[in-house]
């Protein structure tokens, strides 16, 4: 088992080679790029345990797009930055003039001029590759339709931390496999050279140049990927039990009746765990429908009839099985490694 350095240097980041790179979706980085940003996330979160972080980023400043809402991602952005000496500047589309009255191109040329990097949360993921193509300054996707990449280092580190076997993790995904999440664990498992399972009814996989793409990386590196739409194929022996929301940020109220009908027998209860195996942890990146205490879940419940939860029922959200909250608290601790990585 390795052991976590007690001090980390200027140097030592340096080493790594990652000084001003984007980081706009997984393929952006090679499996020891992606395995190195979640070594440094460890070293850091370790050393704040000890209270000995050092600071990279005095003075620096990171400016924060959020066209979608977040509580999570904003968070782990504005307290890695503050951690290590910085400052964040959040900026939306109703209070500036990003979207409506200045293209992403010229938002980069002007955020590049005062800021040392910038995040990205919305829509297409174009849009975050037309500010990286006009910055000057590292730029980072916090979600897209497309693409979550900073929660994948979190979702590896996680799981690392609570794997048997941490050099190949198996992991099974259920729910709308053609949204982010869905997209990115199957992607980041096959650089990763993961066993990954992605399982959702046909109509939810992955787009299949995305699934050509995982197939591609996983003959690299030695990954397995199953796409089915049946839990026998990817549930038992899963080590790891992910699911999302069924309808993501952007999407339509009216898509809950069509996905309910397509995902309702893909909901991640207590049969399905144990059909994992006795130690499986389940994940979620949160935030979730588990009761009836958000007005979405409380809607849901009352129009489709859920006694318990949507995509994951209240007896599992509250079992010792569900280490979302070690998922949550580990956004912080990667996402200071990429701002670190990539700016000290
Ligand atoms: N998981 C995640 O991205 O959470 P937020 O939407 O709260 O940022
Ligand atoms: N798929 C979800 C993820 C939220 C973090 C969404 O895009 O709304």
């Amino acid at each position: 088992m390795s052991t976590v350095p007690h001090e980390l240097t200027r140097d030592d980041v340096r080493a790594l080679g990652l000084t001003g790179r984007d980081f706009l979706r997984e393929l952006d980085f090679t499996q020891e790029e992606l395995a190195s940003l979640i070594d440094l996330a460890i070293t850091l979160k370790s050393l704040r345990a000890h209270k000995n972080e050092p600071q990279f980023l005095s003075g620096m400043n990171l400016a924060a797009i959020f066209e979608k809402t977040s509580t999570r991602t904003r968070i782990s952005f504005d307290v890695a930055m503050k951690n290590q000496g910085g400052s964040t500047s959040f900026l939306d589309a109703s209070s500036s003039q990003i979207g409506h009255k200045e293209s992403p191109a010229d938002t980069a040329r002007v955020l590049s001029r005062i800021f040392d990097a910038i995040e990205y949360r919305g829509s297409e993921q174009k849009i975050v590759t037309e500010l990286a193509e006009y910055s000057d300054v590292p730029v980072y996707n916090g979600l897209t339709d497309e693409w979550h990449p900073t929660q994948m280092l979190a979702d590896f580190l996680t799981m690392r931390e609570h794997a048997r076997d941490s050099d190949r993790l198996t992991y099974c995904y259920l729910g709308d496999a053609r949204s982010n999440m869905g997209n990115s664990l199957l992607i980041m498992g096959a650089i990763m050279g993961s066993d990954v399972r992605i399982i959702a009814p046909e109509p939810l996989w992955p787009d299949k140049d995305v699934i050509a793409v995982a197939n591609q990386a996983a003959a690299r590196s030695g990954a397995t990927i199953t796409v089915s739409d049946n839990p026998q194929d990817g549930v038992p022996g899963a080590e790891f039990i992910h699911t999302d929301v069924w309808v993501s940020m952007g999407e339509a109220k009216e898509r809950w009746a069509e996905r309910i009908e397509l995902l309702r027998p893909y909901q991640v209860n207590q049969d399905l765990m144990s059909m994992a195996g006795e130690d499986s942890k389940f994940m979620h990146c949160l935030p979730a429908y588990h009761d009836t205490r958000t007005q979405v879940g409380a809607d849901i419940a009352r129009d489709f009839n859920f006694t318990d939860g949507v995509e994951v029922t209240s007896g599992v959200f509250d079992s010792k099985a569900n280490i979302a909250f070690d998922q949550a608290e580990n956004r912080m601790h990667t996402i200071k490694a990429i701002l670190v990585a990539t700016l000290a």
